[in-house]
Protein backbone atom coordinates (compact mmCIF):
# COMPACT_ATOMS: atom_id res chain seq x y z
CA UNK A 1 0.00 0.00 0.00
CA UNK A 2 1.38 3.26 -1.19
CA UNK A 3 0.22 6.24 1.25
CA UNK A 4 -0.12 9.92 -0.69
CA UNK A 5 0.27 12.59 1.67
CA UNK A 6 -0.99 15.88 0.49
CA UNK A 7 1.04 18.86 2.05
CA UNK A 8 0.73 22.41 1.02
CA UNK A 9 3.48 23.68 -1.55
CA UNK A 10 4.93 27.25 0.09
CA UNK A 11 5.84 26.43 3.33
CA UNK A 12 8.63 27.18 5.54
CA UNK A 13 11.37 24.30 6.56
CA UNK A 14 10.54 24.79 10.21
CA UNK A 15 6.43 24.26 9.15
CA UNK A 16 7.33 20.78 7.55
CA UNK A 17 9.44 20.19 10.20
CA UNK A 18 6.87 19.97 13.00
CA UNK A 19 4.23 18.66 10.75
CA UNK A 20 3.26 15.56 11.85
CA UNK A 21 3.04 13.78 8.35
CA UNK A 22 6.42 14.60 7.55
CA UNK A 23 7.62 13.30 11.11
CA UNK A 24 5.67 10.23 9.85
CA UNK A 25 7.55 9.67 6.82
CA UNK A 26 10.73 10.30 8.45
CA UNK A 27 10.11 7.66 11.01
CA UNK A 28 9.14 5.53 7.49
CA UNK A 29 12.69 6.47 5.80
CA UNK A 30 14.01 5.61 9.67
CA UNK A 31 12.87 1.97 9.76
CA UNK A 32 13.83 0.95 6.30
CA UNK A 33 10.79 2.07 3.85
CA UNK A 34 10.50 4.26 0.90
CA UNK A 35 9.38 7.19 0.87
CA UNK A 36 9.12 9.88 -2.37
CA UNK A 37 9.49 13.41 -1.84
CA UNK A 38 9.74 16.49 -3.88
CA UNK A 39 13.23 18.55 -3.94
CA UNK A 40 13.85 21.68 -6.27
CA UNK A 41 14.94 19.52 -9.18
CA UNK A 42 12.64 16.63 -9.55
CA UNK A 43 10.88 14.04 -7.07
CA UNK A 44 13.53 11.73 -5.23
CA UNK A 45 12.56 8.17 -4.13
CA UNK A 46 14.16 8.29 -0.70
CA UNK A 47 15.66 5.40 1.84
CA UNK A 48 18.40 5.11 4.48
CA UNK A 49 21.85 5.31 2.88
CA UNK A 50 23.16 3.44 5.30
CA UNK A 51 20.60 0.64 4.93
CA UNK A 52 21.57 -1.74 2.27
CA UNK A 53 18.09 -3.61 1.99
CA UNK A 54 16.02 -0.42 2.11
CA UNK A 55 18.72 0.37 -0.68
CA UNK A 56 18.00 -2.49 -2.53
CA UNK A 57 14.28 -1.67 -2.61
CA UNK A 58 15.28 1.29 -4.31
CA UNK A 59 16.36 -0.22 -6.99
CA UNK A 60 13.45 -3.10 -7.67
CA UNK A 61 10.80 -0.52 -7.33
CA UNK A 62 12.51 1.93 -9.93
CA UNK A 63 13.68 -1.55 -11.97
CA UNK A 64 17.13 0.19 -11.64
CA UNK A 65 20.09 -1.46 -12.93
CA UNK A 66 22.63 -2.20 -9.80
CA UNK A 67 25.74 -0.43 -11.09
CA UNK A 68 24.12 2.87 -11.59
CA UNK A 69 25.14 4.68 -8.35
CA UNK A 70 22.75 6.82 -6.05
CA UNK A 71 23.08 10.29 -5.00
CA UNK A 72 23.28 10.67 -0.76
CA UNK A 73 21.34 13.62 0.19
CA UNK A 74 22.55 15.69 3.11
CA UNK A 75 20.76 18.44 5.46
CA UNK A 76 24.07 20.83 5.15
CA UNK A 77 27.40 21.11 4.26
CA UNK A 78 28.58 20.71 7.62
CA UNK A 79 27.55 17.12 7.45
CA UNK A 80 29.59 16.15 4.54
CA UNK A 81 32.96 15.22 5.80
CA UNK A 82 31.34 12.85 8.31
CA UNK A 83 31.27 10.87 4.77
CA UNK A 84 34.35 11.81 2.49
CA UNK A 85 37.82 11.49 3.36
CA UNK A 86 38.59 14.84 1.78
CA UNK A 87 36.94 17.94 0.74
CA UNK A 88 39.18 19.52 -2.05
CA UNK A 89 39.66 23.43 -1.77
CA UNK A 90 37.39 23.62 -5.31
CA UNK A 91 34.70 21.29 -3.77
CA UNK A 92 34.23 23.84 -1.01
CA UNK A 93 34.39 26.76 -3.34
CA UNK A 94 31.84 25.31 -4.63
CA UNK A 95 30.06 24.31 -1.87
CA UNK A 96 29.81 27.63 -0.67
CA UNK A 97 28.48 28.91 -3.86
CA UNK A 98 25.90 26.63 -4.69
CA UNK A 99 24.56 24.11 -1.84
CA UNK A 100 22.14 23.94 -0.85
CA UNK A 101 20.99 23.65 -4.60
CA UNK A 102 20.87 21.58 -7.66
CA UNK A 103 24.27 20.29 -7.56
CA UNK A 104 25.83 16.55 -6.54
CA UNK A 105 29.28 16.24 -5.71
CA UNK A 106 31.17 13.30 -6.97
CA UNK A 107 33.70 12.68 -3.58
CA UNK A 108 35.85 10.10 -2.24
CA UNK A 109 33.52 8.06 0.19
CA UNK A 110 34.70 7.08 4.01
CA UNK A 111 32.66 4.05 4.13
CA UNK A 112 29.42 3.73 6.69
CA UNK A 113 27.28 4.06 3.66
CA UNK A 114 25.31 0.85 2.43
CA UNK A 115 28.09 -0.50 -0.67
CA UNK A 116 24.72 -0.43 -2.85
CA UNK A 117 24.37 3.22 -2.39
CA UNK A 118 27.51 3.56 -4.23
CA UNK A 119 27.78 0.51 -6.94
CA UNK A 120 31.21 -0.87 -5.02
CA UNK A 121 32.74 2.32 -6.58
CA UNK A 122 35.43 4.48 -3.99
CA UNK A 123 33.21 7.70 -4.96
CA UNK A 124 30.14 9.02 -3.70
CA UNK A 125 27.35 12.02 -5.12
CA UNK A 126 26.43 13.71 -2.29
CA UNK A 127 23.64 16.70 -2.80
CA UNK A 128 22.21 19.26 -0.69
CA UNK A 129 18.89 20.02 -2.03
CA UNK A 130 17.31 23.25 -1.65
CA UNK A 131 14.05 22.57 -0.68
CA UNK A 132 12.15 23.21 2.83
CA UNK A 133 10.18 20.00 2.81
CA UNK A 134 13.29 18.18 1.70
CA UNK A 135 15.52 19.61 4.08
CA UNK A 136 13.32 19.35 6.93
CA UNK A 137 12.89 15.58 6.04
CA UNK A 138 16.70 15.08 6.37
CA UNK A 139 17.09 16.74 9.63
CA UNK A 140 13.91 14.81 11.16
CA UNK A 141 14.51 11.67 10.05
CA UNK A 142 18.79 12.46 10.74
CA UNK A 143 20.22 9.96 8.28
CA UNK A 144 21.54 10.46 5.14
CA UNK A 145 19.08 9.56 2.31
CA UNK A 146 19.40 8.24 -0.82
CA UNK A 147 17.60 9.35 -3.70
CA UNK A 148 16.98 8.65 -7.27
CA UNK A 149 14.52 10.11 -9.30
CA UNK A 150 11.11 8.81 -8.46
CA UNK A 151 10.80 7.76 -11.94
CA UNK A 152 10.71 3.92 -13.49
CA UNK A 153 14.01 3.23 -14.58
CA UNK A 154 14.05 4.93 -18.57
CA UNK A 155 11.09 6.88 -17.88
CA UNK A 156 10.90 10.65 -17.62
CA UNK A 157 11.90 12.18 -14.17
CA UNK A 158 8.96 13.26 -12.28
CA UNK A 159 8.22 16.85 -11.49
CA UNK A 160 5.17 16.10 -9.90
CA UNK A 161 3.74 13.71 -6.93
CA UNK A 162 1.01 12.58 -9.69
CA UNK A 163 4.32 11.46 -11.81
CA UNK A 164 5.25 9.15 -8.89
CA UNK A 165 1.73 8.17 -8.78
CA UNK A 166 1.82 6.96 -11.83
CA UNK A 167 5.32 5.08 -11.89
CA UNK A 168 5.14 3.66 -8.00
CA UNK A 169 2.07 3.01 -6.92
CA UNK A 170 1.80 -0.12 -4.81
CA UNK A 171 5.45 -0.33 -5.00
CA UNK A 172 6.90 2.18 -2.40
CA UNK A 173 5.19 3.25 1.13
CA UNK A 174 5.22 6.86 0.93
CA UNK A 175 4.37 9.57 -1.83
CA UNK A 176 4.82 13.24 -0.18
CA UNK A 177 2.43 15.98 -2.65
CA UNK A 178 3.99 19.19 -2.12
CA UNK A 179 3.03 20.51 -5.78
CA UNK A 180 5.69 20.65 -8.89
CA UNK A 181 9.28 20.80 -8.40
CA UNK A 182 10.76 24.48 -9.22
CA UNK A 183 13.97 23.52 -11.73
CA UNK A 184 12.66 20.82 -13.73
CA UNK A 185 15.51 18.70 -14.47
CA UNK A 186 17.85 16.95 -12.22
CA UNK A 187 20.95 18.16 -10.54
CA UNK A 188 23.94 18.77 -12.17
CA UNK A 189 26.92 15.97 -11.10
CA UNK A 190 30.25 17.46 -11.29
CA UNK A 191 33.49 14.98 -9.94
CA UNK A 192 35.50 17.19 -8.15
CA UNK A 193 38.21 14.09 -6.85
CA UNK A 194 41.21 16.25 -8.88
CA UNK A 195 42.23 19.53 -10.16
CA UNK A 196 39.89 20.18 -12.33
CA UNK A 197 36.64 19.69 -12.18
CA UNK A 198 34.79 17.39 -14.82
CA UNK A 199 30.76 18.04 -15.28
CA UNK A 200 29.38 14.46 -15.77
CA UNK A 201 25.91 15.84 -15.97
CA UNK A 202 24.56 19.08 -16.93
CA UNK A 203 21.04 20.12 -14.54
CA UNK A 204 20.36 22.54 -12.59
CA UNK A 205 23.38 24.96 -11.95
CA UNK A 206 24.83 26.07 -15.57
CA UNK A 207 27.67 25.54 -17.05
CA UNK A 208 28.84 28.86 -17.33
CA UNK A 209 27.85 29.57 -13.65
CA UNK A 210 30.72 26.60 -12.48
CA UNK A 211 32.91 28.66 -15.03
CA UNK A 212 32.26 31.48 -13.58
CA UNK A 213 33.03 30.78 -9.75
CA UNK A 214 36.09 27.93 -10.85
CA UNK A 215 37.15 29.10 -13.96
CA UNK A 216 38.44 25.71 -15.90
CA UNK A 217 35.51 23.12 -16.14
CA UNK A 218 35.89 20.11 -17.74
CA UNK A 219 33.42 18.71 -19.83
CA UNK A 220 32.67 14.84 -20.17
CA UNK A 221 33.63 13.32 -23.01
CA UNK A 222 30.20 11.76 -23.07
CA UNK A 223 28.48 14.75 -23.34
CA UNK A 224 29.70 16.07 -26.70
CA UNK A 225 30.34 12.68 -28.44
CA UNK A 226 27.84 11.07 -30.70
CA UNK A 227 26.53 7.73 -29.69
CA UNK A 228 27.81 5.59 -31.53
CA UNK A 229 25.28 3.15 -31.40
CA UNK A 230 21.78 5.46 -30.86
CA UNK A 231 19.73 3.63 -28.62
CA UNK A 232 22.37 2.01 -26.90
CA UNK A 233 23.85 4.85 -24.66
CA UNK A 234 20.83 6.98 -24.70
CA UNK A 235 17.97 4.93 -23.20
CA UNK A 236 16.55 7.58 -20.41
CA UNK A 237 14.06 9.81 -20.47
CA UNK A 238 12.28 8.47 -23.48
CA UNK A 239 8.69 8.50 -24.49
CA UNK A 240 7.20 5.29 -25.96
CA UNK A 241 6.81 7.16 -29.79
CA UNK A 242 9.64 7.29 -31.63
CA UNK A 243 11.45 10.69 -30.92
CA UNK A 244 13.51 12.91 -33.19
CA UNK A 245 15.51 16.22 -31.87
CA UNK A 246 15.07 18.55 -35.04
CA UNK A 247 17.56 20.94 -35.51
CA UNK A 248 19.11 24.04 -37.49
CA UNK A 249 17.86 27.58 -38.65
CA UNK A 250 15.39 25.90 -40.70
CA UNK A 251 14.32 23.82 -37.67
CA UNK A 252 10.57 25.07 -37.95
CA UNK A 253 10.46 24.09 -41.89
CA UNK A 254 11.76 21.01 -41.34
CA UNK A 255 9.09 19.76 -38.61
CA UNK A 256 6.17 21.27 -40.97
CA UNK A 257 7.82 19.27 -44.04
CA UNK A 258 8.22 16.09 -41.96
CA UNK A 259 4.76 16.24 -40.79
CA UNK A 260 3.28 16.72 -43.71
CA UNK A 261 5.02 13.26 -45.15
CA UNK A 262 3.56 11.01 -42.15
CA UNK A 263 0.14 11.08 -43.73
CA UNK A 264 -2.09 8.73 -41.31
CA UNK A 265 0.02 9.19 -38.38
CA UNK A 266 -0.56 10.79 -34.81
CA UNK A 267 2.50 13.59 -35.06
CA UNK A 268 3.26 15.04 -31.70
CA UNK A 269 5.15 17.94 -32.12
CA UNK A 270 7.24 19.77 -29.12
CA UNK A 271 6.90 23.04 -29.47
CA UNK A 272 7.28 26.75 -27.88
CA UNK A 273 4.97 29.70 -27.72
CA UNK A 274 7.30 31.11 -30.51
CA UNK A 275 6.33 28.29 -32.98
CA UNK A 276 3.29 26.41 -31.77
CA UNK A 277 1.01 28.28 -34.54
CA UNK A 278 3.50 27.35 -37.13
CA UNK A 279 2.41 23.89 -37.50
CA UNK A 280 -1.14 21.74 -39.23
CA UNK A 281 -2.18 18.79 -38.64
CA UNK A 282 -0.21 17.77 -36.33
CA UNK A 283 -0.33 17.25 -32.03
CA UNK A 284 1.00 20.48 -30.39
CA UNK A 285 2.27 20.52 -26.95
CA UNK A 286 4.05 23.76 -25.62
CA UNK A 287 6.69 24.05 -23.27
CA UNK A 288 7.22 27.49 -22.82
CA UNK A 289 8.63 30.56 -24.31
CA UNK A 290 12.03 30.40 -25.94
CA UNK A 291 12.72 33.29 -23.79
CA UNK A 292 12.10 31.37 -20.66
CA UNK A 293 14.78 28.59 -20.80
CA UNK A 294 13.86 28.05 -16.68
CA UNK A 295 10.15 27.60 -17.96
CA UNK A 296 11.29 25.38 -20.60
CA UNK A 297 13.15 22.93 -18.44
CA UNK A 298 10.23 23.34 -15.92
CA UNK A 299 7.58 22.19 -18.17
CA UNK A 300 10.23 19.53 -20.58
CA UNK A 301 9.79 16.31 -18.36
CA UNK A 302 5.60 16.34 -18.18
CA UNK A 303 5.45 17.59 -21.86
CA UNK A 304 7.60 14.36 -22.38
CA UNK A 305 4.98 12.53 -20.24
CA UNK A 306 2.07 13.99 -22.07
CA UNK A 307 2.87 12.37 -25.61
CA UNK A 308 2.62 9.14 -24.32
CA UNK A 309 -0.98 10.27 -22.70
CA UNK A 310 -2.10 11.75 -26.42
CA UNK A 311 -0.75 8.14 -27.93
CA UNK A 312 1.24 9.79 -30.41
CA UNK A 313 3.35 7.84 -32.80
CA UNK A 314 5.76 9.58 -34.11
CA UNK A 315 7.45 12.87 -32.18
CA UNK A 316 9.41 15.95 -33.20
CA UNK A 317 11.22 18.13 -30.90
CA UNK A 318 12.09 21.49 -31.47
CA UNK A 319 15.60 22.00 -30.12
CA UNK A 320 17.43 24.84 -28.16
CA UNK A 321 20.78 26.96 -28.22
CA UNK A 322 23.67 24.75 -26.54
CA UNK A 323 24.32 27.29 -23.59
CA UNK A 324 22.98 28.04 -19.93
CA UNK A 325 20.11 26.14 -18.87
CA UNK A 326 19.11 24.81 -22.51
CA UNK A 327 22.80 23.12 -22.72
CA UNK A 328 20.87 20.81 -20.05
CA UNK A 329 17.71 20.59 -21.72
CA UNK A 330 19.37 19.54 -24.76
CA UNK A 331 20.95 17.11 -22.91
CA UNK A 332 17.60 15.24 -22.07
CA UNK A 333 15.76 16.14 -25.04
CA UNK A 334 18.78 13.86 -26.60
CA UNK A 335 18.39 11.44 -24.83
CA UNK A 336 14.74 11.05 -25.09
CA UNK A 337 15.62 10.92 -28.82
CA UNK A 338 17.83 7.87 -28.70
CA UNK A 339 20.08 10.13 -30.05
CA UNK A 340 18.06 10.54 -32.63
CA UNK A 341 18.83 14.14 -34.71
CA UNK A 342 18.05 15.43 -37.93
O1 LIG B 1 18.33 16.27 -9.00
C1 LIG B 1 18.75 15.16 -8.73
O2 LIG B 1 19.97 14.87 -8.75
C2 LIG B 1 17.72 14.07 -8.36
C3 LIG B 1 17.08 14.47 -7.04
C4 LIG B 1 16.12 13.44 -6.52
O3 LIG B 1 18.06 14.75 -6.10
N1 LIG B 1 18.33 12.78 -8.29
C5 LIG B 1 18.77 12.13 -9.39
O4 LIG B 1 19.30 10.87 -9.15
O5 LIG B 1 18.69 12.60 -10.51
P1 LIG B 1 19.54 9.80 -10.29
O6 LIG B 1 19.90 8.55 -9.57
O7 LIG B 1 18.38 9.76 -11.18
O8 LIG B 1 20.82 10.30 -11.02
C6 LIG B 1 22.08 10.23 -10.36
C7 LIG B 1 23.20 10.41 -11.34
C8 LIG B 1 23.32 9.19 -12.23
O9 LIG B 1 23.63 9.62 -13.53
C9 LIG B 1 24.50 8.45 -11.58
O10 LIG B 1 25.16 7.63 -12.51
C10 LIG B 1 25.36 9.60 -11.11
O11 LIG B 1 24.44 10.56 -10.64
N2 LIG B 1 26.25 9.20 -10.01
C11 LIG B 1 25.90 8.87 -8.73
N3 LIG B 1 27.00 8.51 -8.02
C12 LIG B 1 28.05 8.62 -8.84
C13 LIG B 1 29.47 8.38 -8.69
N4 LIG B 1 30.00 7.95 -7.57
N5 LIG B 1 30.25 8.60 -9.77
C14 LIG B 1 29.71 9.05 -10.94
N6 LIG B 1 28.40 9.28 -11.14
C15 LIG B 1 27.58 9.07 -10.10
MG1 LIG C 1 17.12 9.47 -12.78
Amino acid sequence: MTRVIQLPSDQTKTYYQQNEEVIHAAEVLVSGGLVAFPTETVYGLGADATNEDAVAGIFTAKGRPSDNPLIVHLANVAQVEKWVTNIPPLAQKLMAHFSPGPITYILPHRGGLADNVTAGLDTVGIRIPDHPLALALLEVANVPIAAPSANLSGRPSPTTAQHVVDDLTGEINVIIDAGSTHVGVESTVIDVTGDIPILLRPGGVTLEALQAVVGEVQIDSGLTEKPRSPGMKYRHYAPKAEMWLVTGDDMVEKIQYISREKIGKRVGVLTTVENQEKYEGVITVVCGSRKEPTTIAHHLYDVLRQFDQLDVDFILAESFPQEGLYFSVMNRLMKAAEGKVM
